[in-house]
Order: C-alpha cells, then sequence, then structure tokens
C-alpha cells in the first residue's frame, strides 16, 4: 500500500483526550493527524451529562482518581486544572453553571464543548480522517507505521487516546490495551465503574418490591469509599450518583453499607418521638424522613412495625443502627453495557507522568481512559482527559 504523508503525530481516537492533545500539538507547530474509526468526533462528549456535559469539577484533586499508582495523576491534574478549560471555553464565549458539588455543565449544551476543540484543532491544522479503522500498527527506524482501512501513514509520535470499553454499542472497545500489549507494556485489565448495581430476583421480587423510581440522599460506603448522594432504586437493582459513585470501590461478594439518615441521629431521634408519640408506628414516622414507599417496605421486610411505644430498648436500638449501616450484597452490576466508565487500562508504572509517554517505547503515548486512572462522577473523567491531553500534547 503506498505511504502517505508522514505526520510528526498521529493520534488514535478522536475523543475528550484526544481532540485537546492533537490541538495542543498542532499549536507547536507539530503536523497532528487525528483517526477515528467512528463517523463524528467527541460521540460520549456529545452524550454526557444528559446532552449538557458536565465537562469538569471545581473540586478536582487527585483523591478522585481510582488507580493502582494514585501518585501518577496528580503532574498532569496539577499542570492543566479546571481553570484552563474555563479559559478555554471563555475564549469561545462559552458559559457554565454549577450544578451541585462543584460540577459544572456547559450552557450551550455538549455540541458546543465538541465544536469548541474541533475549532481548537482546525486552527492548528490538524487533519482528520473519520471511519478509519486501524488495521496494524508497527514500528521502525523510530518511527511508527500504520495501516488503515484509509491508507497507510507514518509518524514519530504515536499517541493512543482511543478510550474504554463502557458502551460498546457507541463502538467502544480496549484498543488501548491491545496496543499497550503490542509493545510490551502491563496493563490492569477493564472492568465496568461508575456503573448500577442488579440484585438477585428474590431481592427484587422481595425487599425491592414496587421501589422502582424511589430516591432517598444516603451516605453509602464500600472499602475505601464513601459518598453522600443520592440512591434511587431501580427495576433492576440500585442506581443514582451514590450507587454509582461507590459503585467503582465494590468488588463481587461484597456488601456496600448504606446511612438511610445521614447526619441524624436516629436512635436519639426515635427516643424522643417514643416519649412524644407512643402510638404512632414507626412505618408513620419513617415516612416523615424517608420517601413513603420506602418506610413502608423496610417495616415490611426489615423492621417489625409497631407503636413506637411497644418497642424496647434493645429492638429500638438496632433498627437505628440498621438505619445507619443498611448493608446489601449486590448480585452484580449492570457491566459495559452501561457504565459510564471503566477501571483499568495501561499500567501507569509504564508511563512517564510527566509527558505520557511509554517510558521503554520512545514516541507511544497513552492518554484519556485509556490509562489505568478513572475519576469519581461529576466531571472527574472528563478533567483526566483535557489534563493528560494537554500534556502529552506539550511533548509529542
Ligand atoms: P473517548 O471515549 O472520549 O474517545 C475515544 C475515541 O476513540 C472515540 O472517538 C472512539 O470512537 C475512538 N476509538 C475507539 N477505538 C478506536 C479504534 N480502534 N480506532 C480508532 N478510533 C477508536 N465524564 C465526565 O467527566 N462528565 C460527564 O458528564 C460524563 N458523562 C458520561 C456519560 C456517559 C453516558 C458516558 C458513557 C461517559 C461519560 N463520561 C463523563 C465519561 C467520559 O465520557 C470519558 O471519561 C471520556 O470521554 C474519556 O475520554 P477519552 O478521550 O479517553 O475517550
Amino acid at each position: 500500500m503506498q505511504t502517505l504523508e508522514p505526520y510528526d503525530v498521529v493520534i488514535l481516537g478522536a475523543g475528550a483526550a484526544g481532540l485537546l492533545c492533537a490541538a495542543t500539538a498542532g499549536k507547536r507547530g507539530r503536523r497532528v493527524l487525528l483517526l477515528d474509526k467512528a463517523d463524528k468526533i467527541g460521540k460520549k462528549i456529545l452524550i454526557s451529562g444528559g446532552g449538557r456535559c458536565n465537562f469538569t469539577n471545581l473540586h478536582v484533586n487527585p483523591a478522585a482518581y481510582l488507580s493502582q499508582n494514585p501518585h501518577f495523576c496528580k503532574s498532569a491534574l496539577a499542570r492543566y486544572t479546571p481553570a484552563d478549560f474555563l479559559d478555554l471555553m471563555r475564549k469561545h464565549s462559552l458559559s457554565w453553571h454549577e450544578k451541585t458539588l462543584g460540577q459544572l455543565f456547559c450552557d450551550q449544551k455538549a455540541p458546543a464543548i465538541v465544536e469548541m476543540l474541533w475549532a481548537e484543532c482546525r486552527d492548528a491544522g490538524v487533519h482528520l480522517r473519520l471511519n478509519t479503522e486501524i488495521q496494524a500498527i508497527s514500528r521502525a527506524t523510530e518511527r511508527f507505521h500504520l495501516q488503515t482501512t484509509q491508507g497507510a501513514f507514518q509518524t514519530t509520535a504515536l499517541v493512543i487516546a482511543t478510550g474504554g470499553p463502557s458502551i460498546p454499542r457507541m463502538g467502544a472497545t480496549d484498543f488501548g490495551i491491545h496496543v499497550a500489549k503490542q509493545f510490551g507494556l502491563k496493563n490492569i485489565p477493564f472492568s465496568p465503574a461508575l456503573v448500577p448495581f442488579t440484585f438477585t430476583q428474590t431481592m427484587l421480587d422481595g425487599l425491592f418490591a414496587g421501589l422502582a423510581g424511589v430516591s432517598t440522599p444516603v451516605a453509602v460506603s464500600c472499602g475505601e469509599g464513601y459518598f453522600r448522594e443520592d440512591m434511587l432504586f431501580t427495576h433492576r437493582g440500585l442506581s443514582g450518583p451514590a450507587m454509582l459513585q461507590i459503585s467503582s470501590y465494590w468488588q463481587k461478594g461484597a456488601a456496600v453499607q448504606i446511612d438511610l439518615l445521614p447526619g441524624r441521629d436516629a436512635l436519639s431521634w426515635l427516643q424522643t418521638l417514643q416519649k412524644q408519640r407512643p402510638k404512632a408506628e414507626l412505618k408513620t414516622v419513617l415516612a416523615d424522613v424517608l420517601p413513603n414507599r420506602l418506610a413502608q417496605r423496610l417495616c415490611e421486610t426489615v423492621f417489625p412495625n409497631r407503636p413506637l411505644g411497644q418497642y424496647g430498648d434493645k429492638l429500638l436500638q438496632s433498627i437505628a443502627e440498621q438505619l445507619h449501616a443498611w448493608e446489601l450484597t449486590p448480585a452484580g452490576t449492570e457491566g459495559m453495557r452501561t457504565a459510564e466508565v471503566s477501571l483499568g487500562g495501561v499500567d501507569t508504572r509504564e508511563l512517564s507522568s510527566k509527558t505520557l509517554e511509554a517510558r521503554h517505547v520512545p514516541g507511544l503515548y497513552f492518554i484519556g481512559e485509556t490509562v489505568d486512572v478513572t475519576g469519581w462522577l461529576g466531571g472527574y473523567n472528563f478533567q483526566w482527559a483535557w489534563a493528560s491531553g494537554w500534556c502529552a500534547g506539550q511533548y509529542v
């Protein structure tokens, strides 16, 4: 096959990380080619945040990222911050609003973010080819050679920005890991994160019956994870931000601990009510602080329902304890089909945290979700994509 014009940089994947990397490298005068197998750029950006793109978070810090090496993300996150991305938005007259917990959404919606990134690429002279499948990658005489369905290309720097395999119906794959393996780099297998939990049919027909659609604020913990957000009952199990967040810390067989009354001392609250309203039933008083259906269900399946005056001290204490530490063991998760991101990726020990270049394969870079760095829900993952893309863009 004929070898086309050589490039300084070829970036595989025109998603969040690839687009910012391309624009950054192009502005440095590098001849950049951006390849993507999809028919349009930034598909995950377009569907993110319910179409409004939760593009960053004001509270970005390394503790909000999961990785086998929690220090790896520090350098990139410190060098390209949420404020840097906001400067870019201002330059393109885009505005934003904070929804909750530092989450920033674009007022002009997700397509405006993709248009902004593409405008940056276009102004930097980046070439783009869509609908391009990568058939083979090889390296010889310090250059990478790519065979694709759109011809052959050569480059001195090859950036893998093909993301993770969550939402496979969008064409997402673990391509990045295959490239890493080809060049002898270690990886941590991808697994679903920020994903709803599923429960056994017995649980769904019993404890959870009739609760689908009910949402309540909770504090949830599992392993090292702890989040205070909303929990949502679904037809398959549990979702909502609290459960999505904790799913990243969950391992099969483990229980999640749910505080249904965060910030309230359940025992002293129940003891006070016992004195004030001894004839009131537990399900009635619980319905004052929990969604009615959940209060009813708890009193049908978990707690014995009686007038408060009929509970002894021990039972009241045990109810209070369960309200603060309700333990549920999910059967599994909905998997990559609905996961917002994936844990795992290229082992960070193989990469420079400054440049994102493979330590033993000069010229090969990995950025974004392909790398073993996974953020919390709420704009953290895009910030990692921007930061890692920008940093690699300085060195390619
Ligand atoms: P990204 O997935 O963006 O891009 C990868 C690109 O590579 C794609 O364009 C793909 O077509 C291409 N590609 C894949 N394989 C290829 C191959 N073999 N050859 C060529 N090209 C290939 N995060 C956040 O911070 N805030 C939010 O609001 C949301 N919301 C959200 C909603 C939903 C439904 C999902 C699925 C995800 C989110 N996320 C999010 C996560 C966020 O989308 C994700 O972390 C980033 O898009 C990752 O950026 P990357 O550039 O690494 O991959």
